[in-house]
């Protein structure tokens, strides 16, 4: 709630008009969601933009962490052979069973790949470089692009909702990823570009809706790394927003190198830096996605 002062003597008049945030739409409060009295099915999302470094992994560490502080059952695959998302939460990735060897069929049942983390409710499937070879053993399988569905279809019962790390790339496994998915979530980072690459994004999602997945939507597009103090960055968002609209989710994630430094604590933000805004930023996330529908 603003205040603003109001009158010749000054008193001080609550204005229910709540400031606009960073996307133009008004900063307002997000409600905690309900507490769920069953759990599962999940709902399967891909975290997903072939541009490099706009905060996939960091989104997913997070806001995975995020919806399982609110009660939520959460497993986050790692689906990027980098390892990154296994390293960020603490989990082996090397001479345990990964996600590669569940693509290939060496290890049938998922559950005796899945890693528990230090935060209560949040479970990861690690990956490591062997799954950069999975894509080429796969090219010659049948129903290629729909070996990660077989998988995760297995374990979503356990789950409320599962998010996929995907690699920066629109190969294979990405299209395995989008398969798989109800949903995909799309960080983009407030930076020169930021868009493009985003068109290509969308065509490939409408191929793989109507070829492989018809459920599949695109859930939302999060702006990351969002630096206010820059007018180019206000530029970015700005034009992210005329573009996309309501896709765009209302939470933007601020620039902080909290982020940065929780990953190499192999912590998320919650726990690395509980007070820091990147922090709220991600519950607030959660709190949205809940709110919108996209996940329980
Ligand atoms: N909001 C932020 N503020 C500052 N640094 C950030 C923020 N989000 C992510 N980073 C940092 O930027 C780098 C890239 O982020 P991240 O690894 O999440 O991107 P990615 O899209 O998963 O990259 P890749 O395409 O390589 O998988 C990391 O070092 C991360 O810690
Ligand atoms: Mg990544």
């Amino acid at each position: 709630m603003g205040w603003s002062v109001s009158g010749t003597k000054g008193a001080r008049v609550a204005t229910n008009a709540a400031k606009p945030g960073p996307t133009g739409r008004p900063d307002r409060f997000i409600p905690v969601p309900p507490k769920l009295d069953r759990h599962g099915p999940a709902r399967i999302i891909a975290m997903c933009n072939q541009k490099g470094g706009v905060g996939k992994t960091t989104s997913t560490i997070n806001l995975a962490a995020a919806l399982a502080r609110y009660g939520r059952r959460v497993l986050a695959v790692d689906f990027d052979p980098q390892g990154a998302l296994s390293a960020g939460l603490g989990v082996p990735a090397h001479d345990v069973p990964t996600i590669y060897d569940l693509m290939l069929g060496k290890v049938k049942d998922p559950r005796e790949v899945v890693q528990q983390t230090e935060t209560p409710r949040l479970d990861v499937v690690p990956a490591n470089i062997d799954l950069s070879a999975a894509e080429v053993h796969l090219v010659t399988e049948v129903a290629r692009e729909q070996i990660l569905a077989g998988v995760l279809r297995k374990i979503a019962p356990d789950y409320d909702v599962i998010l996929v790390d995907c690699q920066p790339s629109l190969g294979l496994l990405t299209v395995n990823a989008l398969t798989a998915s109800h949903g995909v979530l799309i960080p983009l980072a407030c930076e020169y570009f930021a868009l493009r690459g985003v068109a290509l994004l969308i065509e490939t999602i409408d191929k793989v809706r109507d070829r492989l997945n018809p459920m599949l939507e695109l859930d939302g597009i999060v702006a990351t790394m969002y630096d206010p103090r820059t007018l180019h960055a206000r530029e970015v968002l700005e034009r992210v927003v005329d573009t996309f609209g309501d896709k765009v989710f209302d939470t933007v994630i601020g620039r902080t190198v909290k982020l940065p430094d929780a990953q190499i604590a192999a912590k998320s933000v919650l726990d690395y830096a509980p007070s820091n805004a990147a922090a709220e930023a991600y519950l607030r996330l959660s709190r949205e996605l809940v709110e919108r529908k996209l996940c329980a």
